[in-house]
């Protein structure tokens, strides 16, 4: 079998979904539509499966000819807040709306990589579980899914999920083991000062002076209380005090994000955190209320799983480009999937700079190109079918 040709005649079908997706895209624990498509198409393969776990999310079983284990695939379906601009013939219709990450490009892998496993059954030993989820943008599907029984009944003994990337040029892959995606915290500040007349300020405490101290403080966590070679970030993305040129304001509030790879790093930037926003805060006379809340765990990817697909890639895909070893800040709910089941991610590079298809991930000209899909599903079907060979 030739999976890659196989997938690539399976385009047309993997490219009209994925632009049918793109046209309306769904928030996240909103992809009603996104869902229906989802259980539409697995039902015409056949296949059983159970919806509205977690709201929206879809899970299928499809079952090989010859006993087995049984492996994991995941593809999230949720889009951004975000009003598109790449002019495309397919631009979403959804007002403030946008497939802005890729993720309408996953759910059509997803249900190619279905049905071309459906097509290999009689090859098949054992059993694929395939996790359609929602709300990763920053609402923890995953962990929601979970909860709620998507693995039930199921003991997958190893894990994949993959995702655009237009970090990458299309052809390229980044399949690296251990850390690739950080841990992530959220926080908000609130500054409580006393306002006042702008022309007097000595009658004040200032809770923007205070915050932009605060902001400009925090940026000595990562440059001297961690060690040189550990990664590590803190952002202030968001700063509101004050409306009028010659107000003083009572109160600021900061907002960001904090991320890590190791539990000790992520320890030191909530402690440093907290101590130098509550530092900062009572030398500039304001008082501070400080909410830090976890949001995902790192994503560390399993070295033997790592193995098994990048000799999937390179028997399957041998002109493709492999990166082993990659790591970003970003982060990623399929972390919950892998404190349940040993497996990983992989960044299936999708842009392309001639044809304009290069703007980063949730930009409002974010999109693909979509010669990406057909290696992503021949790379996905590839590793369920050989992991079972092997089994
Ligand atoms: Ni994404």
């Amino acid at each position: 079998m030739n999976l890659l040709q196989e997938a690539r005649e399976l385009f047309p079908y993997t490219q009209a979904l994925r632009r049918d997706l793109h046209q309306h895209p769904e928030l996240g624990y909103r992809e009603v539509r996104t869902a229906g498509v989802v259980v539409r198409e697995l039902r015409q393969l056949g296949l059983e499966l159970r919806s509205g776990i977690a709201e929206t999310g879809v899970v299928a079983l499809i079952e090989g000819a010859r006993p087995g284990p049984c492996v994991l695939l995941r593809f999230d379906m949720d889009a951004l807040p975000i009003e598109e601009q790449t002019g495309a013939p397919y631009a979403s219709c959804e007002a403030g709306q946008m497939h802005a990450c890729g993720h309408d490009g996953h759910v059509a892998i997803g249900l190619t990589v279905a049905r071309l496993l459906q097509q290999h059954r009689a090859e098949l030993s054992g059993s694929v579980m395939l996790v359609f989820q929602p709300a990763e943008e920053g609402l923890n599907g995953a962990e929601r899914m979970i909860a709620e029984g998507a693995l039930e009944g199921q003991s997958p003994v190893a894990a994949l999920a993959v995702h655009l990337w237009n970090d990458f040029p299309v052809g390229t892959m980044a399949i690296s083991a251990g850390p690739l995606m950080a841990g992530s915290a959220v926080f908000r500040v609130q500054v409580q000062g006393r306002g006042g007349h702008g022309a007097s300020p000595h009658q004040t405490a200032d809770p923007l002076l205070a915050a932009a101290q605060i902001v400009t403080a925090l940026q000595s966590v990562v440059a001297r209380n961690v060690a040189p070679l550990e990664a590590a970030v803190v952002s202030v993305c968001s700063l509101r005090a004050g409306e009028a040129f010659n107000v003083i304001p009572d109160q600021a509030e900061l907002r960001g994000t904090l991320r890590w790879f190791t539990p000790t790093v992520g320890q030191t930037l909530r402690q440093r955190f907290e101590q130098i926003v509550r530092g900062v805060g009572a030398a500039m006379g304001c008082a501070v209320t400080i909410e830090v809340r976890d949001l995902t765990l790192p994503v560390i990817n399993d070295a033997a799983v790592i193995e098994q697909v990048r000799s999937v890639a390179r028997r399957i895909l041998p002109e493709a480009q492999l990166i082993g070893e990659y790591r970003t800040m970003g982060s990623e709910d399929w972390a919950f999937f892998l404190q349940q089941v040993p497996g990983c991610m992989v960044f299936v590079g999708s842009a392309n700079e001639e044809k304009g298809l290069n703007a980063p991930h949730h930009h409002p000209r974010f999109d693909f190109d979509e010669a990406a899909l057909p290696q992503a599903v021949a790379l996905v079907a590839g590793w369920a079918l050989g992991r079972m060979e092997q089994a």
